[in-house]
């Protein structure tokens, strides 16, 4: 008992936000997208080898269905703060007729309706996403991000959005993690396109990307002046593993420029750059340069955290532009070989995010993490629904790293929310059911949904808008 009273309450700013974070395709199991393999993701889920576990997304967490019952749990967790994507495939099942405007499903515009209304009058801050890695079929098959058609069929889409739902949507966010999707699709290939090493794809995405952003970011502000619309970032710090090693710290810059800054930076000057000496090359000079109507097209900042990477020089590994992930972290690590490092959130808030810390108008940008979560193993020896409902490791990542966000906000970061990735365990990409990132467990196959330890925790720092100090989690119930 004495150290609870020993210990200090952390309070967060008056009118923060606590939420959550999904997307479509991870927890939706939308039955039209899959019987009738809409997008390219439902193509991929269904191919032989591609997924870890060779599970599907085809019911993941049917919230499609469940999406009632799911709120009341966002209520009973206190969250006044909910993050959904767009299924963009079911709004958009077929491809638009040459120079009209996309037209959308109207059953998918009924079911995104409710959904937002319901979270609106719950008095629940809505974020939107508008691509959450996912395309259309008809898209991808002309190339996706590599077809410069897509820009239009991306603003077309965000135009179309706007109309539908722009009454129900407080935060608009056109992209996710626009890098970490190009290097899954172009340079791993371990998501849909499946390219590897194929950089030009990479930087082509990147500009069409760009250009995409600018025009949504317009029309939807032609459509509701009013609105506030940005693109999530993933950021993770690279860090040299020998920090006297020059290689170590050459491949680090680069990997933080290419990784965390160009895309931001991008957005910011309203131009793209390219790094030396890969700027060099022609045919990454012809994709480098302004982009009309991009500077400043971020009305607040979006951030996604989840670890640093410690990296290595290695001249036989050009994918990360002979960088490596060191075999060597230095904290301890979860089920994905991520370190588990506050203090890199503390830094990316409080130092790396200055650059894009004004509007053009000199005005201040809010800053929202839109993505921070832990993983748990399922692995193949365990029994769905017997699984540990007390989950300290997750409940430790979400103590330390709201530690280190009160702490940057004390020191001048201007944070307004977080969102806690993700309410429910859902699909994990290529990993399929493996990662769970749930504060609520889902039991496969009766979609059963229990409160982990760390949902509680969470409701309650929600409830009292702080946190305690110190590290004896289980004090925090
Ligand atoms: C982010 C993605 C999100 C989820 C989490 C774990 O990079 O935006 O969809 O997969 O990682």
């Amino acid at each position: 008992m004495a150290l609870i009273t020993e210990r200090k309450f952390l309070g967060f700013p008056e009118g923060f936000l606590w939420g959550a974070a999904t997307s479509h395709f991870q927890i939706e199991g939308h039955p039209e997208e899959l019987s009738h393999k809409l997008s390219d993701w439902s193509q991929w889920t269904a191919t032989a080898g591609k997924i870890a576990d060779a599970s599907t997304a085809d019911l993941a967490c049917q919230f499609f269905e469940r999406f009632g019952a799911d709120m009341e749990i966002c209520r009973d967790l206190n969250l006044n703060a909910f993050r959904i994507s767009l299924n963009w495939p079911i709004l958009c099942p077929v491809a638009p007729k040459p120079g009209q405007p996309l037209v959308l499903d109207p059953k998918g515009v009924t079911y995104y309706r409710e959904l937002l209304a319901s979270l609106k009058a719950d008095g629940v801050t809505t974020f939107v996403t508008i691509f959450h890695f996912t395309l259309p079929h008809w898209l991808s098959a002309k190339g996706g991000w590599n077809n410069p058609e897509s820009v239009s069929d991306f603003a077309s889409f965000a135009e179309q959005a706007a109309i539908a739902f722009g009454d129900l949507v407080d935060f608009w966010l056109t992209l996710n993690e626009p890098l970490a999707y190009v290097y899954q699709g172009y340079v791993s290939g371990l998501w849909p396109p499946g390219n590897k090493h194929d950089y030009l794809g990479a930087f082509t995405s990147i500009r069409y990307m760009l250009e995409g952003h600018a025009l949504a970011y317009k029309v939807i502000h032609n459509q509701r002046p009013g609105a506030r619309v940005s693109f999530a970032m993933h950021w993770r710090p690279f860090v040299p593993k020998t920090r006297w090693n020059p290689f170590d710290c050459m491949v680090t810059y680069f990997r933080n420029y290419v990784f965390n800054r160009m895309f931001p930076q991008a957005v910011q000057l309203g131009e793209l750059s390219f790094p030396y000496p890969i700027s060099e090359n022609g045919a990454v000079k012809a994709l480098s340069g302004p982009i009309l109507g991009l500077k400043g097209t971020q009305d607040y900042i979006a951030v996604n955290y989840y670890t640093r990477e410690l990296s290595c020089f290695k001249f036989k590994w050009p994918i990360d532009i002979f960088g490596v992930a060191s075999d060597k972290p230095e904290y301890e690590v979860n089920c994905l070989g991520w370190e588990n490092f506050p203090d890199g959130f503390y830094q990316t808030l409080v130092n790396d995010l200055k650059p894009f810390k004004y509007n053009l108008d000199g005005s201040l940008r809010p800053i929202y993490v839109t993505e921070n979560g832990f993983p748990t193993a399922f692995n193949a020896d365990m029994a769905e629904g017997d699984w540990s409902l007390t989950d300290d490791l997750r409940v430790n990542y979400l103590i330390t790293h709201l530690h280190a966000l009160h702490r940057a906000i004390n020191d001048g970061a201007n944070v307004k929310g977080y969102l806690y990735w993700s309410l429910l365990d859902n699909f994990e990409w290529a990993e399929g059911l493996k990662a769970r990132f749930g504060l609520v467990r889902i039991t496969y196959p009766t979609q059963e949904r229990t409160l982990r330890k760390s949902a509680h925790v969470y409701a309650n720092i929600a409830k009292k808008n702080g946190i305690l100090s110190g590290s004896m989690v289980e004090n925090e119930i």
